[in-house]
């Protein structure tokens, strides 16, 4: 009867989650979101279609804002802890990239700050303030969604390279589930902590161009996050479940 928290859930590749990991009875979902005050129409609707809607709860959490993640972890021991339960998969989804145009010689520095506050602090400090607050499960499988474009390897073969910053933030999330990796590993004997590009896909951030459906992606995406094993701790996959140079 596992329980997963995701972040970003009121639209896009979190919300396909949702859609997915609702299906089942057995699952309890923290489904969260930047605001409450958001449409959270299509995430209310999926709820409302899943097999047990009172097993999803919804909870605001801005992942670029600290005081939000530390309100949200305490939120959620406020649920899980009656029931005797922890998060057994956190996937970290939520991530903007809002100046695809620009190119490392035209960094906008506020832009760039936005993408690895939402991008990279947001996943450190959730995972920081879920372990303080004693609600990860002891084999804990954290999933940091990252890009192809977040490789060096998978980058430097891209011409024109594109979206610069958003490929910073990547690479440092990247960079990040190294480190939660080991870190994670010294509190938490079972945890596997990996990183995965979902493919090109059709959400407002992969843009009408992409070739994927998000059903086909999260289902990929799921499959190889319930196949994980201790070894592939500090790993970063392809939906399909190969492997992707650093
Ligand atoms: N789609 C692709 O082709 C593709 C490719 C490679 C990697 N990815 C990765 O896959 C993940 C999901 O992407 P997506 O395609 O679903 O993107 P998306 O359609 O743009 O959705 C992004 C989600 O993140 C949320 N979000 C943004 N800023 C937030 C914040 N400060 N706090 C909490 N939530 C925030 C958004 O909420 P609001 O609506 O409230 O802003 C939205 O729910 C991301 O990590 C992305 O980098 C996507």
């Amino acid at each position: 009867m596992p329980t997963y928290c995701i972040t970003g859930t009121n639209r896009g590749l979190g919300l396909e989650f949702v859609r997915q990991l609702s299906q089942s009875p057995e699952n309890t979902i923290l489904a969260l979101t930047r605001s409450l005050s958001s449409d959270l129409g299509p995430l209310k609707e999926a709820i409302a279609a899943s097999s047990s809607p009172a097993n999803t709860h919804i909870l605001e959490c801005d992942t670029s804002n600290l005081l939000s993640i530390h309100t949200f972890s305490k939120e959620a021991g406020k649920i899980l802890h009656p029931l005797g339960k922890k998060i057994d998969f956190l996937l970290n989804s939520a991530a903007v990239n809002p100046a695809s145009w620009q190119s490392s010689l035209s960094l906008g520095p506020d832009d760039l700050s936005h993408q690895i506050n939402v991008n990279v602090v947001g996943p450190a400090k959730t995972v920081e303030f879920l372990l303080g607050s004693d609600l990860l499960a002891k084999d804990v499988r954290i999933l940091n969604m990252t890009s192809g474009l977040g490789s060096l390897s998978v980058s430097s073969g891209i011409k024109p390279r594109k979206c610069a910053g958003y490929s910073i933030s990547k690479a440092a999330l990247n960079m990040l589930s190294v480190h939660q990796a080991e870190d994670l590993k010294a509190k938490l004997e079972g945890a596997v902590v990996i990183v995965m590009d979902p493919g090109w896909v059709k959400t407002r951030m992969g843009g009408e161009g992409a070739v994927m459906e998000p059903e086909d992606s999260i289902q990929d995406v799921l499959r190889v996050l319930h196949g994980l094993k201790k070894e592939d701790n500090g790993k970063f996959f392809h939906h399909s479940g190969e492997t992707i140079p650093w």
